[in-house]
């Protein structure tokens, strides 16, 4: 599904695929750079991290194991309450291992926070965030994350990964929602 497929649902497009595809290209650099002959452990919280996680682990000229978390906030509607419960726990054994944990969107950071002192208790020899999106403006608290793809407004979004009721993931850009879609 690409942004000319649901225009109609769409306020505004803020990425197209090939934008996206660019600062992806960019990210696999710098962490090629970084993590020289590391054996990198990307750790890809699902659902929405299948689409960065396939396109970005891609780009790596180096080797990469991955592992998934699936994990779901207490809480009622859609705002994070920043408790987390783990669903699918991962299969491998963090203890010095060099972890990069790749998410979607940091909207609030609690889920985040919450992951990052989990996985931080089973001792890696370090732990790196990449995020293919940001919400600045949604921020409750200052949760480091080393690679960013896009900082974005703090609005409805949807697109490549990122669901609204379900639907949406496979969109291969990004866009905003128009309001007549979920009022
Ligand atoms: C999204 C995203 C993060 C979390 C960020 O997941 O993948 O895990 O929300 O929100 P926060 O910064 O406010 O805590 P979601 O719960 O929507 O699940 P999904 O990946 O299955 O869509």
């Amino acid at each position: 599904m690409d942004l000319t497929d649901v225009s109609d649902d769409l306020a505004n497009v803020l990425f197209t695929q090939s934008q996206i595809d660019d600062r992806l290209d960019e990210i696999a650099a710098e962490v090629d750079r970084d993590y020289d002959g590391k054996n990198v452990l990307l750790v890809g919280v699902l659902n929405g991290a299948v689409m960065v996680m396939a396109d970005f682990s891609r780009r790596l000229r180096g080797h990469c194991e991955m592992d998934w978390m699936a994990i779901s906030s207490y809480g009622a509607g859609t705002s994070s309450s920043g408790v987390v419960r783990i669903l699918k726990d991962l299969n491998t054994n963090l203890l010095d291992r060099h972890v990069l944990v790749v998410e979607d969107i940091v909207d609030t950071g609690l889920t985040l926070a919450y992951l990052l002192e989990n996985l931080r208790s089973r001792r890696p020899a370090s732990l790196e965030v990449m995020a293919m999106f940001r919400k600045p403006e949604a921020a409750k608290n200052a949760v480091e994350v080393k690679y960013v793809g896009f900082d974005i407004p703090n609005e409805f979004v949807v697109g490549y990964g990122l669901d609204y009721a379900g639907k949406y993931r496979n969109l291969t850009g990004v866009g905003t929602l128009a309001p007549h879609v979920y009022s």
